[in-house]
Formats: structure tokens, sequence, C-alpha cells
């Protein structure tokens, strides 16, 4: 059965002695929301939510990757209300076949020559061995955004989402990412188990932790992480952090361009997202038993107003996870493989999922992706959009992708650069924010 890691890889584990971030300003956040809702309320929900966690660790110990739904592309539009809940109660769920798979091969071909020939130019992450390149144009990112399947996938995609307190544009956005080529053999640590969108940001910033109020009033079972009128307006990136995306994305995306399975370079996940946010989001606030055996007994922990440690938590990374700091999740078993992926599928997973990237890739070809997104039309967004149009025409990196003193390259000046010709759908100009009256 697909599922689980067979050997739990080297990432870090998080504890208050080791790997934290100790700062004194951290404690005014734990009071800030204590002050708020109450200790009382923060109990209930942490019996709560540990109690739930028993009965859906379970069902993904049992289930294994077949836990995560898939779609057909062509499917799509019929699915009945009863199956797209069940995919946003999960959280995350393949769509297959988004293009055809000769195109999706083309791509990969007419990128691996854009690499080779701008090779000087081209950097990546890791430094030493840059899978993830720091190229956001090529010109099959390019049609592959603007691509109308691609985009009628991401307008349904953010249709999942509602707004209640004004009707919600489902025009998609184009937000300009990476993309990876990862060769066999080469083995990845730099990404254990996160939660992208913001990490100290989701405490910290009131808005984006209104969002999450009923887990704060002790009604955990009430949180609807589709709800996007508060939601549109949170902060991710209130702490500076590469790490950190500026625009929300309904779900992120990759988009296959190569045969990947399980161990080879894919992509891990933890289905049922709304539990395991809610977990996360109280688990500053207790403090774990002292014997080892009493660990998993939620109502051994104590709470802990007076303790400034985030567990996992960086200001500018993504929230960060581990079996030690984070127990109850069984990540180890929970984390889950996606199926095996064919060149034009897609996975998607919620803003708050948690996720990991395969350490090991022991397969024999390419694992290549590339990162599509599902991003609204909220005003913040278009605000980055256009300031990312600013700079595409600029022939410069998207603004996210310029912090912290990177080595920044001019696109424009990489030979196969297309520029705004690499668009192929008049949908994917509007996405682009091109042809839009300001
Ligand atoms: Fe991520």
């Amino acid at each position: 059965m697909i599922g689980s890691l067979d050997t739990w890889p080297a990432w870090p584990e998080f504890s208050l002695n080791n790997n934290a971030e100790r700062s004194d300003d951290l404690i005014q956040f734990k009071k800030a929301i204590i002050k708020e809702y109450g200790q009382e309320n923060l109990t209930r929900s942490w019996v709560k939510v540990c109690s739930n966690l028993e009965q859906i660790t379970a069902k993904i110990r049992d289930a294994g990757s077949t836990i995560i739904p898939e779609i057909a592309f062509d499917q799509l539009q019929y699915l009945s209300e009863e199956q797209k809940e069940e995919s946003k109660k999960i959280g995350c769920f393949i769509i297959r076949g988004v293009v055809q798979r000769d195109l999706a091969e083309k791509w990969l071909k007419d990128l691996k020559d854009y690499v080779s020939e701008n090779r000087k130019m081209v950097t990546g992450w890791p430094e030493q061995t840059p899978s993830i390149l720091r190229m956001y144009y090529s010109p099959s990112q390019m049609a592959a955004r603007s691509h109308p399947n691609s985009l009628k996938v991401a307008r349904e995609l953010i249709s999942w989402w509602h707004d209640k307190e004004s009707p919600q544009s489902p025009d998609p956005l184009t937000y300009a990412d990476a993309v990876r080529i990862r060769p066999p053999g080469q083995p990845f640590f730099g990404l254990g188990p996160h939660i992208d969108a913001g990490s100290l940001s989701r405490w910290a910033d009131p808005t984006y932790r209104s969002c999450y109020a009923p887990v704060w009033q002790g009604n955990p079972e009430d949180l609807d992480l589709y709800e996007l009128s508060i939601r549109k307006r949170a902060n991710p990136r209130l702490f500076p952090g590469s790490a950190h995306c500026s625009v929300f994305r309904a779900f992120q995306g990759w988009t296959s361009l190569t045969t990947t399975g399980p161990g080879e370079g894919s992509l891990l996940l933890y289905p049922h997202v709304k539990w395991v946010m809610a977990y996360v989001l109280l688990r500053p606030f207790f403090k774990a038993p002292n014997t080892e055996e009493d660990v998993l007994d939620a109502s051994k922990w104590t709470f802990d107003p007076d303790t400034p440690w985030f567990p996992g938590t960086f200001r500018p990374e993504s929230q960060r996870l581990s079996i030690s700091s984070h127990p109850h999740l069984h990540l180890r078993d929970c984390l889950v493989h996606i199926p095996p992926m064919e060149p034009g599928d897609t996975v998607w997973w919620h803003a708050d999922m948690c996720h990991a990237v395969d350490t090991e890739h022991k397969g024999t070809g390419d694992s290549a992706v590339l990162y599509i997104a599902a991003t609204p039309s909220t005003e913040d967004n278009i605000r980055y959009i256009d300031s990312q149009l600013e700079a595409f025409r600029d022939g410069y990196f998207p603004p996210d992708f310029r912090a912290d003193g990177r080595v920044h390259s001019l696109e424009q000046k990489y030979k196969g650069w297309l520029g705004e010709a690499g668009i192929i759908s008049p949908e994917g100009r509007s996405a682009m924010r091109l042809d839009v009256e300001a």
C-alpha cells in the first residue's frame, strides 16, 4: 500500500532547548490570544482536537494514500456537492490529465533546452545541487500557466471558497513561481514537514488569527477553512522572510511534467487539513507531561501561558512540524505520499496543509514539476500581481523572489525569452493583469 515513509528522514526535531526561536516578544502573542479568548476555551479546544486526531490518524493509517481523492480533469465540472465537500475536508486531491501527456513532455523538453542555453545565468536551491530553479518566465512556465485547462482548474478551485461578506470573483490570477527539475539519486532535506502561508503571522496578526476564531473559542468543529472574508485580509508576511508568499493561494499546486512515484522526489501530504491546523495553532499553549507514557494523553498536558515558544515556528520561515514537537499528529504514519503522477497530472493542497518533499529520489528519470497555484482575485492579490507585472515587463524576477540579497538575474536577457508572447490564451493575459483596465 502506498502511504507513509518506510524510514523517517533526518528532518529536524524542535524542542524548547534545541531548534527554537527564543525571543522575548513572542510571549505577547500568546498573552493576547489568552486575554481575548480565555484559558478555558483554549483547553476545551485542545481536548477536542486531540480526540478528533485520534480518529483521523487511525483513518489515515488504514487508508494510506487512497485517502487522497483523485479526480479526472474532464469530471471536475460535474462533481457532486458531496464529492466536493469530501475533497475540501481532506484538503488535498489529485486532478489527472489537466493537459495531454505529450504537451507536458514537450514543456519539459523545452524547459531543459532553455535551462541549458542559459546555464550560466540560472541559479537555484539548494546552492550545491540546485533543483528548484530561480526561473519564472520560461516559455514552458508561461504556456503552462496560461493554458486554458490550467486556468479552468484554478477557476473551479477558487469557487470552492466562499466569502460571506461579498461575492468573490472566480477569476484566477497568475502567480509566477519557480520550477523544479530534480535528477534521480539526489538527496534533498530542505522541505521537511511544513505549512506554507506564513508562520508566526498566524498568531501575531490579529486579522490572521481571527480566521481561526472557532479554535480559540473552544469550538474547533466550527472552523471553516474555506471562508475568505477575513482570510483575504490576513497578512502572511507580517515578518519578512523569503519563505513567505505575498499572495493568498486558495490551493497550492504542482503540475507534473514527468512520471514520478512515491520515493522518487515526490510529495507527502497530511490529509484532514482542519484538525491538523487546529492542533498546530493550539500546541504553543500547552506543555507536555514529564512522563513519556503520558504524552499522548491530552488531559495530562498543562496550560502554559508563560513560555515564549511556538514549536517549529521561526518567523522568516514556513511553519515547521516534527514528531517530538507535535506528537498527537503521528507524523510518521500520517504524512502520506501522493499516488504516482504522470505528465499532465496535477496535485493540489490547501494553504493550511502540512506537506513535505521526498528526501530521496530512487527513480530513474528526472522528477520535474511546475509550481502553479489557484490564486483568487482578492484586492491584496491584485496589488501583488500588478507589481509582478511591472517586474515582468522589465524582465526582473517577481517581487517575492527578489528578497534577501539573492543573486538577481534579468530574465529578459535569457536566450529564448518570449516575454508577453509566451502567454498562450486571452484568459492567461487577464490572469497576468494584462489588458485589464486599472
Ligand atoms: Fe511548501
